[in-house]
């Protein structure tokens, strides 16, 4: 029987709870599940560096048996065609995801028609949840728990702290 091994791209920035909930839907259906992170190149630079990410999501996946983490840059259908991967996992929240998702989808099967993309939803109770939202939460010190796992509440905590300046003395007369 043919193996299936599916890729699921990404930022994450940080990994958050939708996206451990479509990992777990995702193992279930694929042979092999790679999790991909991929180095973005967004205005002002990553939160998390790509060593940090793969690492927390490595944390959050290790007794999962069928996945693996990995990082990689440039076209994601290259990544694909050199993992002999058969399909790309994307997770679909809403009706306001669809239309970026279709067309990155049309646009990989055009460069690459081999590799079919599967859309999953993840559980109704993340359907609001984003790395984005995530990080936002976080810099203005609210509350995560129920957000991300523990321990990337913890990175992102830290991160936070290293960020915010030095406060400032006023002297005292
Ligand atoms: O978590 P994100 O930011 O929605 O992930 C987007 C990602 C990384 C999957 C997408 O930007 C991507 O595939 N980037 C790799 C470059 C590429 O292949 N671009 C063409 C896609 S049509």
């Amino acid at each position: 029987m043919k193996q299936i091994t599916a890729i699921y791209p990404g930022s994450f920035d940080p990994v958050t709870n939708g996206h451990l909930d479509l990992i777990h839907r995702g193992c279930k259906l694929f042979d092999r599940l790679i999790v991909a992170v991929a180095q973005n190149q967004e205005k002002g630079g990553p939160f998390f560096s790509v060593e940090e990410r793969v690492e927390m999501l490595q944390a959050m996946t290790s007794e999962l048996e069928n996945v693996t983490v990995d990082a990689f840059e440039g076209l994601l259908m290259t990544y694909c065609i050199e993992k002999r991967a058969n399909a790309v996992l994307r997770g679909i929240r809403a009706v306001s995801d669809y239309e970026f998702e279709l067309q990155m989808a049309l646009m990989n099967r055009k460069i690459e028609p081999s590799v079919e993309t599967v859309f999953m939803m993840p559980a109704e109770k993340y359907s609001y949840l984003s790395s984005r939202i995530v990080r936002e939460i976080a810099s203005f010190g609210g509350p995560l728990s129920g957000l991300v796992p523990e321990l990337v509440e913890e990175h992102l905590r830290r991160r936070i702290a290293e960020k915010r300046p030095a406060t400032i003395e006023i002297p005292t007369k």
